[in-house]
């Protein structure tokens, strides 16, 4: 299995970040997950499309934005011009998400669904042939270093179960109190992709955050 692990930047520390995306980078991390707040969608306020600029200037992994923004059809052009790769909107509070979808893939970028941990699999499930990927929420959407929510497993084996049925080619990332054991719990259940924060950026037994990706990387492969 081609497993991707998806650094969040949210709980970095921001004076050293040029430190902590190279350490992560040399980890062997594939994705940098960036995660976008408006404090209206999701109760904290992150940072937005200029950061990111400033970032893909000097980081060559797949930039991976989960907007959890109210309207983030206004916004999606400004995440394509500062380098977005995938870019994920909630399915919660869009009233026209094929539409969105389709705005995002315009530009040719990869586009993502993600559902917050009440949201059923029904709500993609029309749509499931027109994604990228689907973001299974395995925490509520705002912050960083909350506890893995384990009553969403069976959801991701229902997902990986529809996106089979449908003959769809869709990744599922997971995104919330990730650490090796839970990446492992989400990888049998059928996800691909790992959104780590805390687990690397906050973490007192890992001075080095390359060490903090791989062991997440070995719990995987074990
Ligand atoms: C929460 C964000 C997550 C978060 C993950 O709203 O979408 O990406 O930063 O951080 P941890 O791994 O600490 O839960
Ligand atoms: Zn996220």
């Amino acid at each position: 299995m081609n497993y991707k692990i998806a650094p969040s930047i949210l709980n970095a520390d921001f004076w050293n970040l040029e430190k902590e995306i190279k350490a992560v980078q040399c980890g062997g991390a594939d994705f940098l997950h960036l995660d976008v707040i408006d404090g209206q969608f999701a109760p904290s306020i992150s940072f937005g499309p200029t950061v990111i600029e400033s970032i893909r200037k000097h980081c060559h992994l797949v930039f991976d934005v989960h907007l959890m923004i109210h309207e983030p059809g206004k916004y999606i052009p400004d995440f394509v011009n500062a380098g977005a790769d995938i870019i994920t909107i909630h399915a919660e509070g869009n009233y026209h998400l094929h539409r969105l979808v389709h705005q995002i893939k315009s530009y040719n970028k990869k586009a993502g669904v993600a559902l917050n941990p009440a949201t059923p699999i029904s709500a993609i499930q029309y749509l499931i042939n027109d994604l990228d990927m689907v973001l299974v929420m395995t925490v509520n959407p705002g912050f960083g270093g909350q506890p893995f929510i384990p009553n969403v497993l069976p959801k991701i084996s229902e997902l990986k179960e529809l996106i089979e049925k449908k003959n769809a080619k869709v990744d599922i990332e997971v995104d919330g109190g990730i650490t090796p054991a839970e990446a492992k719990m989400c990888a049998d259940a059928g996800a691909n992709v790992f959104v780590v924060g805390s687990y690397i950026f906050k973490n007192k037994a890992f001075d080095d955050k390359k060490r903090a990706v791989e062991t997440i990387r070995e719990a995987l492969c074990a």
